[in-house]
């Protein structure tokens, strides 16, 4: 009896163990095969289903006549757009002209500008709007400058307070001497260069091809 007892410990302390590196072996080596890479398992063989991949439906393009009045958008370099609108003396309301990227003659409005500035992920991937910094409560926006409204863009940046006018963004009319020209045009890496933390590369000469306006006369 005494002799029995001590047979089954000395089973279970020394069986424990190897059933215990055998059931592991098991795991590893059952489903993977031998190669520690797991390179020789067996994969269940692919059944198709019988159904075909299914085309996927579109709808019609409408076509609506003639040249101004498909109300197609233009594809567009971002900053040809500003040019055009600074140049043409910034109008709040009235319609400019500008050239799209495939030489069709384009006309937008200030509402198309502020999307430049309003929207996220618009100059690259991951931007942020400018309007997140430059935003209307000018005390505490990023320059003192609000690019939310109309009057913000105009009032300019460095504003003391709310009443005060600041230093002109637009150049007065001429796109190439204004700021917003010059921070747009900065190499990525000044500090300086917007949107604020422009990693290099983050958007071609002329800033990200945007679709805004409408065709007025095809190409
Ligand atoms: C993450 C915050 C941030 C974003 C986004 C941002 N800016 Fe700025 N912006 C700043 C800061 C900070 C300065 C001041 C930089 C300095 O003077 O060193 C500045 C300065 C400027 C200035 C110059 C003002 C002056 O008087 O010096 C202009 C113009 C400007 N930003 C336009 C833009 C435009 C346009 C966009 C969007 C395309 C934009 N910013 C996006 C933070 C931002």
């Amino acid at each position: 009896m005494r002799r029995d007892f001590t047979f089954w410990v000395l089973v279970l302390v020394f069986g424990m163990p190897v059933l215990f590196v055998l059931f592991i072996a098991a795991l590893n080596f059952i489903p993977c095969g031998f190669a520690m890479d797991c390179s020789q398992v067996a994969l269940p063989e692919i059944i198709h289903t019988p159904i075909p991949t299914l085309i996927p439906a579109s709808m019609p393009i409408v076509q609506t006549g003639g040249a101004g009045t498909g109300g197609a958008k233009c594809a567009v370099p971002a900053m040809t757009v500003l040019e055009a609108w600074v140049n043409a003396g910034y109008p709040e309301t009235d319609a400019f002209q500008f050239v799209a990227a495939n030489g069709a003659t384009c006309e937008a409005t200030f509402d198309d500008v502020m999307v430049l500035f309003k929207e996220g992920n618009l100059w690259y991937s991951g931007a942020p709007a400018c309007v997140t910094c430059h935003h209307s409560n000018i005390t505490a926006a990023a320059a003192n400058l609000d690019m939310s409204s109309y009057a913000g863009i105009l009032a300019g940046s460095r504003r003391a307070s709310p009443e005060a006018k600041g230093n002109d963004i637009l150049g007065g009319g001429v796109w190439l001497n204004s700021m917003l020209y010059e921070v747009l045009t900065l190499p990525s890496g000044n500090q300086r260069a917007m949107p604020l933390g422009r990693p290099p590369g983050a958007f071609p000469e002329g800033g990200p091809v945007v679709l805004l306006g409408q065709q007025v006369v095809t190409p």
